[in-house]
């Protein structure tokens, strides 16, 4: 899709009260993603040229989740929407032909409703196209006026409806394309004169049909597109219908859901065929999960990319890698920069953090390894730990290939260990140990025979 010579402007200024929140409404999370994120990302697949966002309660806060890839537009005092949308005279890409106006609060608009908007107002040269919805309950919503040729006559606020528009059931969803010839001199002349003394971009309308340019109704196929977050209720609303969208979506493309109910994908995630997903689990931002890989059940990931059949379950994984064929957990704890290459196997109850464990290399029970480099065919006794922090720094751990760790061992680091190596259970390793050798740290045991017998107290 492409919409070139198209702004999108998404209104996020506001300070959203009803969320009883000290974090503005508009960096509050479905699955793992900010609302306004879900925003801009559509605009963005929706082919827009421009992208601007207006802010203005806790800028600071909103600014690092937009600046990145979009034009921020700061308004300084919350006087109304259409207040919001004339900030961004200046801003506003010279080529633009239509300006999409969009809520920063509304994540569940796709790409395809705002091609169809923009189309349907070019297409008749309309001064604005409206998205319009048949609300389950229009209560809060601004109501629909239609003329006798169906064209929308004007938008009425809640506050400001009388008895009959009460009674109106299709409602203003938000989202409009507007003529960007005619925007901002419409803009100028919108005034303040209503219940709520803001200055209204509906009103837009009126003047748009004033300067007798049409102004069209475009009705949503769908009004949960349309669903605005203004409460932590909808906030959770939001969540289950994008939960099921997105799981609908991977079961359809060969994705096996145990229970879509059970299972919380964030919309950047990337699932490769034939996967198995168990209950309980929630993968986010940036994750890739390869074909035929089993995850479940408990398991939580973040920027992690798995490979193809592997077997993860009770594992939470944050910015880590797991190569093909690897088994994990149950409960495992992958930190940033565990790297396990292939065929690896990290156990239970095992810690991971900027480390690799090499091919075919296990870690499976009881272990923390941070800073280290284990290669291929390690095997890590129970209870072993990499003691990487002096109390200052952060030291590193190198193991060679095919090295047998004993149980509970403590390898102090900077420490390198060889190549077919075996350490003896229970050792401190504070020396490095050359290739093949068999290091042995530990107190030599001592066996006093006759002891009992000898302590027995007399009779
Ligand atoms: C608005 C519409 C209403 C529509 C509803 C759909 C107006 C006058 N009314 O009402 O017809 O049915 O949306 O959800 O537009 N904002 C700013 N700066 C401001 C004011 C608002 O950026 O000065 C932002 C808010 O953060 C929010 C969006 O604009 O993201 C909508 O504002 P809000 O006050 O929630 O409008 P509604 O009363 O919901
Ligand atoms: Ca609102």
């Amino acid at each position: 899709m492409t919409l070139s010579n198209t702004t999108a402007i998404i209104l996020a200024a506001g300070s959203g009260t009803r969320m009883k929140s000290s974090k503005p409404k508009v960096i509050h999370e479905v699955l793992g993603k900010p609302l306004i994120r879900w925003v801009v990302d559509t605009a963005r697949q929706a082919g827009v040229e421009q992208i601007i966002c207006v802010l203005g309660h806790k800028r600071n806060v909103v600014e690092p989740f937009v600046e990145a890839d979009t034009t921020v537009v700061i308004q300084n005092e919350q006087k109304g929407t259409a207040d919001a949308v004339a900030v961004c005279r200046g801003a506003v890409s010279s080529s633009a032909k239509s300006v999409l106006v969009l809520n920063g609060d509304c994540p569940l608009i796709t790409p395809k409703t705002l091609n169809d908007l923009v189309e349907a107002r070019e297409a008749s040269n309309a001064g604005v196209a409206v998205l319009t919805m048949e609300a389950p309950d229009p209560h809060g919503y601004g109501r629909i006026v239609r003329d006798a040729g169906g064209m929308v006559e004007r938008i009425v606020e809640q506050k400001d409806c009388d008895e009959l528009q009460d009674a109106i059931t299709e409602c203003n969803s938000g989202f409009y394309c507007f003529d960007a010839s005619m925007l901002f001199d419409a803009l100028e002349q919108v005034g303040s004169n209503n219940s709520q003394n803001e200055f209204y971009l509906t009103d837009v309308v009126e003047i748009a049909r004033a300067n007798g340019r049409a102004t069209i109704g475009v009705k949503a196929e769908d009004v949960n597109e349309c669903l605005g977050v203004n409460t932590r209720i909808q906030l959770a609303e939001a969540t289950k219908i994008l939960q099921l969208r997105i799981n609908h979506a991977h079961m359809l493309d060969g994705v096996t859901i145990i229970d879509p109910h059970q299972a919380w994908i964030g919309p950047d995630v990337v699932l490769e065929n034939d996967i198995e997903i168990w209950p309980q689990t929630f993968l986010a931002g940036n994750t890739h999960i390869g074909e035929g890989t089993v995850i479940g059940y408990n398991s939580r990931m973040f920027d992690t990319d798995v490979g193809a059949q592997c077997n993860i379950s009770e594992t939470v994984a944050i910015e880590a890698v797991i190569e093909d064929g690897c088994t994990c957990g149950p409960r495992a704890y992958l930190r940033p920069g565990a790297h396990l290459c292939k065929g690896a196997k990290v156990g239970t109850h095992v810690e991971i953090k900027k480390s690799v464990v090499g091919p075919g290399s296990k870690v499976p029970h009881l272990s923390y390894i941070g800073d280290a480099t284990i290669g291929e065919d390690v095997n890590i006794g129970a209870g072993t730990i990499t003691c990487n922090y002096d109390g200052t720094n952060k030291h590193a751990t190198i193991i060679g290939d095919k090295t047998f760790i004993g149980s509970d061992t403590m390898l102090v680091a900077p420490v390198t260990v060889g190549s077919d190596v075996v350490v003896g259970a229970g050792s401190v390793i504070t020396d490095d140990v050359p290739d093949g050798a068999l290091a042995l740290g530990r107190a030599q045991q001592l066996n006093k025979e006759g002891y009992t017998q000898s302590h027995k107290p007399k009779e």
